[in-house]
């Protein structure tokens, strides 16, 4: 029997060896290698500071684990190094060569309800020409900077570079309790002038978190997380909420945005405050941290010593709907290893779970159990994609979840220790949730009409550090 540590750690997602995670922050490929930051709490569970934890890779599979990258040392980030970007300056070195530069949120608490009062949020940079050490921190915005109708919640800067001019978009709770994006403009990516700001037509939840831009097939997206979106029964079915806009316009003459639009961008209990960017090789590459704050379920049973994952990375492209697509990037088929048949009739015993699966050409209805306590269902009567729990122990609180879905024709479900993520229609939906089985092998069963069913065990290992 394998201890619930081993059980639970993932192989190909993304986790600390010890303490806390929670977003991704600073993605990007410099230099060829893949940089992965992601807010760390390395105390926890005893609370401390958080910081941005670092991973680095060459192929998006075989991660090392760099430790601490920011943490909080100066007075203005003294309550934590909060979340931001990075921005790859091609030949901005004094040496001519590439500079990585990391950009966040410094945040600094003082006596206050900590919206209106009593908290300061900073903009601050650091360089690097190695990727791995860091320059000195310059502070680029400070309070006194943002529009006056704001509360004291600015945060989680995204810069890009558009047409030789750098901007930035930052997440913000206005004082009328409406989520917003502000931006900025720079002509060097260091002095920043604020530009304006996109809204929803109406209110669209208190605050926005975590913005950012997708640009593909000569369309912008808005990503956004709100919070403060009323659970619907199939939609908005967590505390706060991922997604975004597809706009009419460019993101740099958009004001305003239709509530009406917001596209969620997975359905599972664990997806919160994604990131993305472009790698050297052009796609366009998102990855999300697998949890959400606040939720009333937890994913640190006894036994674990971590608490959270990232998603696998995805790759984004745009349907013809002009929707986005996310698809686990190539190299995780990579991990595939012996390959087995899932009977559409019974299902697989698999060894272990790290696991492939996927199910191509599916007629009607579905049922797909895994160890007959996460379970899937289709059916083409209600037009609704169901994942519920059957077991408490599994699910640390988890119930269910909904989707509206016309029509099931395909499923991609990817099981890494305490990690889930089912990928429908080859990626017109994510569904990622975590949980915490307690048997050795992974039972699969499964009701169905389709042409192929086969899954493969994963490879992979946890970071090295
Ligand atoms: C999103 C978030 C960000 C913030 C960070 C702090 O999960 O609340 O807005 O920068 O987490 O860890």
């Amino acid at each position: 029997m394998t201890s619930a540590h081993e059980r639970w750690t993932p192989r190909f997602h993304l986790a600390p060896r010890r303490g806390w995670l929670n977003d991704p922050n600073g993605l990007c490929q410099f230099h060829g290698t893949y940089h992965v930051f992601y807010q760390a709490d390395p105390t926890w569970p005893t609370p401390g500071k958080r910081g941005w934890g670092h991973f680095a890779s060459r192929d998006l599979v075989r991660w090392e684990d760099l430790g601490e990258a920011i943490m909080p040392s100066i007075p203005e980030d003294a309550d934590g190094a909060y979340s931001g970007s990075a921005l790859v300056v091609a030949g901005g070195a004094p040496d001519g060569g590439d500079l990585l530069r990391l950009y966040y949120t410094g945040n600094v608490k003082y006596e206050g309800d900590h919206v209106h009062t009593g908290r300061d949020a900073n903009q601050i940079m650091v360089t690097s020409e190695d990727g791995v050490s860091f320059s000195e921190k310059e502070v680029l915005l400070r309070p006194g900077d943002y529009p006056a109708d704001l509360t004291r919640h600015v945060r989680d800067p995204k810069v890009w570079e558009q047409g030789g001019r750098y901007y930035m978009a930052l997440g913000a709770r206005r004082a009328d309790d409406a989520g917003n994006v502000i931006l900025y403009e720079s002509a060097d990516a260091v002095a920043w002038a604020c530009r304006g700001r996109i809204e929803s037509a109406h209110p669209f939840g208190y605050m926005w978190e975590c913005p950012s831009v997708i640009s593909l097939g000569g369309r912008d997206y808005l990503v956004v997380c709100p919070q403060g979106l009323p659970s619907e029964p199939t939609r908005w079915q967590n505390l706060y909420q991922a997604g975004y806009f597809p706009l009419p316009q460019g993101v740099l003459e958009t004001t305003q945005v239709d509530e009406a639009t917001f596209v969620e961008l997975d359905w599972g209990f664990d997806f919160y405050a994604p990131q993305t960017f472009t790698d050297e090789g052009g796609r366009c590459i998102l990855i999300g941290w697998m949890g959400i704050p606040d939720a009333d379920y937890t994913s640190a049973p006894d036994g674990l010593a971590w608490c959270h994952c990232l998603t696998v990375p995805r790759e984004v492209t745009v349907g013809a709907d002009g929707l986005l697509r996310q698809w686990p990037v190539t190299e995780i088929d990579g991990l595939r290893g012996f390959a087995q048949p899932v009977s559409p009739a019974v299902g697989a015993i698999l060894p272990h779970h790290h696991a492939d699966i996927e199910l191509a050409g599916i007629e009607g209805d579905l049922e797909l159990g895994l160890d007959g306590r996460l379970g899937l269902s289709f059916s083409a009567d209600d037009g609704l994609l169901r994942m519920a729990f059957r077991d408490e122990g599994a699910a640390c609180g988890r119930t269910e979840r909904l989707m509206p879905l016309e029509r099931l024709r395909e499923l991609r479900v990817l099981v890494d220790g305490s990690a889930v993520e089912i990928y429908v229609n080859h990626g017109e939906a994510v569904l990622s949730t975590r949980w915490f089985p307690t048997a050795d092998t992974l039972l699969v069963t499964l009701h169905a009409t389709c042409e192929r069913a086969r899954s493969w065990e994963m490879g992979g290992e946890a970071p090295s550090a």
